[in-house]
């Protein structure tokens, strides 16, 4: 492609895409494998259905040229918020990455899907919405609060860090505006819709947008000890209502083993998440819990 398309064109295409694969795993009944060694027989062919698509985007005759997978379609996760984010998510998705916005609006996030997917004729509980977090722990909550403390500084490469990561993904230059100056306030962006409207709620000046934007999925009352965390995450999840959430952070393996050594079993004491697995596939594990 010679340039990116429009932002809601992309969806269109996504939407066509992913309708698409679907009939395309659908393609294959289930007992379409026959593998009968005396006969020389793989498939029952009559098993086996032409698709035949003609769409705007794509068009695929069909079937599948190989076995749909185990799940019968893999799992589909979707992540950007926008209205027309919102739509093909509830048309689709099974699982939601979203970025954390304050809990009013996250769970203003979640009950919209949950509407949508009913106008769907979906089940609201086939999606599980994962708010992205990341939990600053330490031994004490001393600690903790010392390496927030640290996140937080606004050093010149902290703000740089801030400006490019909100460059790339809405592909405007931050370095061209004041950072002590707020943000101008007829931007637009053919990348994230939601991210750029999330910039306006992050700050007065520039500079406090891109230390915010630097750690947005950290929250300052998920600093502190993995059982002040533990319980914390579990209070915010009674206000949204339900599902979890996704764990980022810094890839150290420091932070890994607070994480899985510290915040896990904290999590688990309080049977916040599981133990083992009780499925053999994704979805069924995913849907569970
Ligand atoms: C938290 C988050 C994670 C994302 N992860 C991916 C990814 O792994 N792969 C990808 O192609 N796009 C990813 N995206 C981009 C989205 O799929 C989408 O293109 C973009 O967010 C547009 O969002 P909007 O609907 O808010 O405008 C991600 C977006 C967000 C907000």
């Amino acid at each position: 492609m010679d340039a990116l398309l429009g932002h809601d064109e992309r969806y269109e295409m996504a939407d066509e895409f992913t309708g698409l694969v679907h009939k395309l795993w659908a393609s294959w009944d289930a007992d379409a494998l026959l593998a009968d060694k005396d006969t020389g027989t793989y498939v029952d062919h009559t098993k086996v259905h032409v698709v035949d698509h003609v769409g705007t985007y794509f068009k695929v005759r069909g079937p599948l040229n190989t076995l749909p997978p185990p799940q019968g379609s893999p799992v589909i996760c979707q992540a950007g918020s926008s209205e027309r984010g919102r739509e093909f998510a509830a048309k689709y998705a099974e699982t939601i990455l979203a970025v954390p916005t304050g809990l009013e609006r996250m769970k203003e996030f979640r009950d919209d899907i949950r509407a949508r997917m009913e106008m769907y004729g979906r089940n609201p509980e086939d999606c599980k919405i994962l708010f992205i977090a990341e939990p600053v722990l330490g031994a004490t909550e001393a600690e903790a609060q010392d390496t927030w403390a640290r996140m937080n500084e606004p050093t010149p490469a902290n703000i740089e860090r801030g400006l490019m990561g909100m460059s790339t993904v809405t592909d405007i230059d931050f370095s061209q505006y004041a950072l002590d100056q707020p943000l101008p306030t007829d931007l637009s962006t053919n990348g994230h819709q939601s991210s750029l409207k999330n910039f306006y709620t992050y700050g007065a000046t520039l500079q406090d947008v891109a230390m915010t934007w630097l750690h947005h999925y950290a929250d300052e009352s998920l600093v502190g000890t993995p059982d002040q965390v533990a319980d914390r995450m579990a209070e915010m999840m009674e206000f949204i209502g339900g599902d979890g959430f996704l764990i980022s952070g810094p890839m150290s393996r420091h932070y890994i083993s607070q994480v899985c050594d510290g915040l896990v079993p904290a999590l688990q004491a309080r049977g916040l998440t599981r133990t083992s697995y009780t499925h053999e596939h994704l979805r069924d594990n995913l849907l569970e819990f």
